[in-house]
């Protein structure tokens, strides 16, 4: 696990940004994990600029998201999909075409069954090479929850009411309007991503980011489930790091 201080979101967004597109390079037939929330945007916006001036053009790269609510109208902004498609596809955002997105069908009659296509979908892609990831102040990857499987797969889930309080800036400030449930990617279909690479700020994900790197291993942190990855970096700024002991950070120069 390697964890880089930086305070700089922007700065954040390019370290992190070349490292995917690192990663993304080193293979013939790419495969991008999306994460959702506020966390990514700074990558995003990267990556958005590298194809501005010409330098990147994923149009041979194909991509899954982390998750998405059950319960969202197919086109409420806030839906993961539409989220994705206005930050990498839409207005030819990074090259990324809409039909090499992949998103979990939260809006199929069986959500069930959506969940285990899912899962499928990734294994016949040949896995994920580089899967981006944010974190809950509650230590959810993905929307893994506090007290799942440390080895679930693609699953439906149950937001806890500190994620919708945490979401409700997304829906107007309005609890009521938070979907309460998800599709999500398990933790054990997040750890056979290559390579992970996090962002997280702030001082409200500082005890989430001290248990992923320093707490004992548990389903009440799921986020801890990562110490067992061989190749993940951690970006955060100062007030996330704030909890850290220093010897496991190291600072950007
Ligand atoms: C979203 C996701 C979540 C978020 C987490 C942090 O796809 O998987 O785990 O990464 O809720 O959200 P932000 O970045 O908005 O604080």
């Amino acid at each position: 696990m390697r964890v880089i201080v930086e305070n700089d979101l922007a700065k954040i967004g390019q370290l992190a940004g070349e490292q995917i597109v690192d990663a993304l390079l080193e293979t013939a037939s790419p495969v991008l994990g999306l994460a959702t929330g506020s966390s990514p945007l700074p990558i995003y916006a990267y990556l958005r600029g590298l194809h501005k001036e010409g330098k990147l053009d994923l149009s041979d790269v194909r991509a899954f998201a982390l998750d998405e609510y059950i319960g969202i109208a197919a086109d409420h902004p806030e839906r993961y999909r539409n989220v994705l498609c206005a930050e990498m596809v839409w207005d030819d955002a990074t090259g990324l075409k809409e039909e090499n997105l992949t998103t979990p069908d939260a809006l199929a009659d069986d959500p069930q069954a959506a969940c285990e296509e899912y899962e499928a979908a990734i294994v016949a892609s040949g896995g994920v090479d580089v899967q981006i990831l944010g974190i809950g102040t509650d230590g959810h990857i993905a929307f893994n929850e506090p007290g799942g499987s440390l080895r679930s797969f693609t699953h439906i889930d149950n937001l806890t009411e500190q994620t919708i309080s945490d979401n409700a800036r997304f829906f107007d400030g309005d609890l009521s309007k938070v979907p309460t449930q998800c599709i999500t990617q398990g933790l054990d279909t997040i750890m056979r991503a290559k390579k992970l690479v996090m962002v997280v700020n702030g001082a409200n994900k500082a005890e989430a980011v001290y248990q992923t790197v320093c707490g004992p291993v548990s389903a009440m942190w799921p986020s801890t489930v990562l110490q067992f990855h061989r190749d993940i970096t951690i970006y955060c700024d100062e007030a996330a790091a704030s909890k850290l002991p220093e010897s496991m950070y190291t600072r950007n120069k």
